[in-house]
């Protein structure tokens, strides 16, 4: 999507920078500015001023500073499309996209008006619940055994669901609303069709968005019956490999401690607040993944996770690293936290209080050290064999860590432990990723890539890895792969494409159209990820092998000066536009036989090809 300047602009001066920071930060007027305390670091007195007349931020102590778009995106954690769409609603403005069609702009809206009311139809059942839950005093002694204080319980917006199969028809005026079931509050019987409340006689966790929505529930039963646990079903509005319980309510503290503690269970979270760690998150009963990650990094730079010391927890933190490896870079700091196994964070932190916890975390282990823990599981060092055996494990370990100190440092303590030099441990690791990659098909073997037919995508052979492999440098690499190269390098370039350019990207064939797809899907989700995180979330995925392929040894051609490269993609898009447009040229030729407007069409086609063409001339 591509937003006209001219309309930032003109949200911009419509806008008030201080009403929008006002709603997140207590601001108190002094002299000609705003003050408080910076939502970006911990302090106890106000460094974080907000200027009227510039409308801009801009904090003392840390150095942040922006426009009420960047104050969203920073605090509020939204993507810059998110932000602009935000404050245009508040102010009645409809974002204008040049390039999107009118059917598009309508079913943009109307998906958007759809998630906007599923999620008011479960913050009217989360406020239904919190009402019920002060009128139980089963639920309510529940969670005072528990040890959940009122206070705690109105930060997280605890309610409960009373017994009984049909209590939501009391909420809402009608009980066989299709948005009810599709928000995962009401069950519609597979066989007999009919309907019934999924939480009953529950204590009830809603699940916020970043925003602060509700989106979603946890419901625990008050005894020992199972499931232990219900959530909500995937919806529109909630996916758990993206979600963490408690990331709205602990934003600030993550902000302020300056890292977000990760654990297993909702009254972990609500446990942990209470005894004063109000930065713990949850995963939702499912494993932490890069998308978790990406997420809890876009408000800090520390994470610690916080695992039980049993067996199950050793799993769980396994997963977790080999989610986190691809976000590891120099400036992060991100630990594991083992419990006594017969502890969760919720059991440890009552039986042994908060400080015993903080010594926990401040002793937790560095993700390096697991990570050797980790390749070394298993190996009996004092072999050759073991050894070895390491060595092979740790290649998967080793090779998504972003390029930095850490990642040549662990080569270096890797290949000391194997025994190697690190060149050639190096070399190991090359030779074993030959061996497993997949031959490459015979046209390629045999060198015919260039002069394969027209239209037919030429295999890029300029960046294959191996020297056994390699072609000369010279063979052109087809546009969909050096498209796709540039963009998997550099995912933040889709701000620059207009619809018309994803459009035509999407449209290409497989196996290059849906990668673009994906990749334009994780933009949206997630903002601009680096490849090594990519690279993680690809795997299983069927476009994992393109963009392997195009990305394997790319590093070379995708460093250098990211303007020079931007226009490199438009040089290209603009030459995939010309072929599109000629092929749009010849339907109109075609068709002006019978119909009188395609001659028409055709000069407006051709106008445009003459036009890009004198963009880009060297049209290879
Ligand atoms: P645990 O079994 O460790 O529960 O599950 P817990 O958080 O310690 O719960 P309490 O202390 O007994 O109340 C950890 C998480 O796994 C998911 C939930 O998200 C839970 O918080 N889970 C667990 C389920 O989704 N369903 C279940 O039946 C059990
Ligand atoms: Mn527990």
């Amino acid at each position: 999507m591509s937003i006209p300047q001219t309309f930032i602009q003109e949200l911009l001066s419509r806008i008030d920078v201080v009403e929008v920071v006002g709603r997140y930060v207590p601001l108190r007027k002094a002299g000609a500015n705003f003050m408080g305390l910076c939502p970006f670091h911990g302090e106890k007195s106000p460094s974080f001023s907000v200027s009227p007349s510039k409308q801009f931020f801009h904090c003392f102590g840390c150095g942040k500073s922006g426009n009420a778009i960047g104050f969203l995106m920073e605090h509020a954690g939204m993507g810059f499309v998110d932000a602009v769409e935000d404050l245009a609603r508040q102010v009645g403005l409809t974002v204008p996209d040049d390039h999107a069609t009118a059917a598009d702009k309508e079913r943009a809206a109307a998906a958007r008006q759809h998630q906007a009311t599923l999620s008011e139809v479960l913050e009217k059942a989360a406020q239904d619940y919190r009402k019920q839950l002060r009128q139980s005093s089963k639920a309510i002694d529940y969670l005072k055994g528990r040890g959940v204080s009122g206070e705690v319980a109105q930060r997280y917006g605890l309610g409960y669901a009373p017994e009984g199969w049909r209590h939501l028809a009391s909420v809402f005026p009608q009980y066989d609303e299709p948005l009810l079931a599709e928000s995962g509050l009401v069950i519609v019987g597979e066989e007999d069709g009919k309907r019934y409340d999924r939480f009953r006689d529950r204590v009830m966790f809603p699940i916020r968005s970043v925003k602060g929505e509700c989106i979603g529930f946890g419901g625990r039963v008050l005894g020992d019956d199972k499931p232990k646990y219900l959530n909500s079903p995937e919806t529109p509005i909630f996916h758990k490999g993206n979600e963490l319980y408690g990331l709205f309510e602990a934003r600030t503290a993550i902000r302020e401690s300056g890292f977000a503690l990760v654990t297993e269970g909702y009254m972990d979270v609500v446990a942990l607040a209470q005894l004063g760690f109000e930065n713990a998150v949850a995963t939702l009963g499912t494993a932490c993944t890069a998308e978790h990650i990406a997420k809890l990094l876009r408000f800090t730079d520390g994470v610690v996770f916080s695992f039980d010391g049993d067996a199950a927890g050793r799993r769980a933190a396994r997963k977790a690293l080999d989610a986190a490896i691809a976000h590891a870079s120099d400036t992060r700091s991100i630990k594991f936290l083992f419990l006594p196994s017969e502890h969760d964070p919720d059991s440890f932190v009552r039986a042994h209080g908060a400080s015993a916890f903080s010594r926990h975390i401040a002793d937790a282990l560095p993700l390096s050290r697991f990570l050797i823990e980790a390749a070394s599981d298993q190996c009996d060092l004092g072999t050759s064999e073991g050894r070895a055996r390491m060595s092979s494990n740790a290649r998967a370990l080793w090779e998504p860590l972003p390029d930095g100190a850490l990642k040549r440092q662990l080569l270096g303590e890797l290949a000391s432990l194997a025994q190697l030099d690190p060149l050639d441990l190096q070399e190991v690791w090359q030779q074993a990723a030959a061996r497993t990659r997949p031959p490459a098909p015979a046209a390629q073997r045999a060198g015919a890539s260039a002069s394969r037919s027209k239209g037919r995508e030429a295999p890029d052979m300029a960046f294959a890895p191996s020297p056994g492999t390699r072609r000369g440098r010279g063979a052109p690499a087809s546009r969909s792969d050096h498209a796709a190269r540039l963009l998997l390098s550099h995912m933040d370039f889709i701000d620059s494409l207009s619809h018309e350019d994803n459009a035509l990207l999407c449209a290409q064939a497989a196996p290059h159209g849906p990668l673009f797809a994906w990749i334009e899907m994780q933009f949206h989700e997630h903002g601009a990820l680096p490849w090594a995180v990519l690279r993680e979330s690809l795997r299983g995925h069927a476009c994992e092998p393109l963009a392997a392929r195009v990305m394997t040894g790319a590093h070379a051609q995708t460093e250098g000066d990211t303007h020079e490269l931007q226009q490199e993609l438009r040089g290209l898009l603009n030459r995939m536009l010309v072929d599109q447009i000629k092929l749009q040229e010849s339907a109109a030729i075609a068709d002006s036989a019978s119909d009188p407007q395609a001659l028409q069409r055709y000069r407006a086609l051709q106008a445009r090809r003459l036009a890009l063409e004198r963009l880009a001339p060297s049209s290879s």
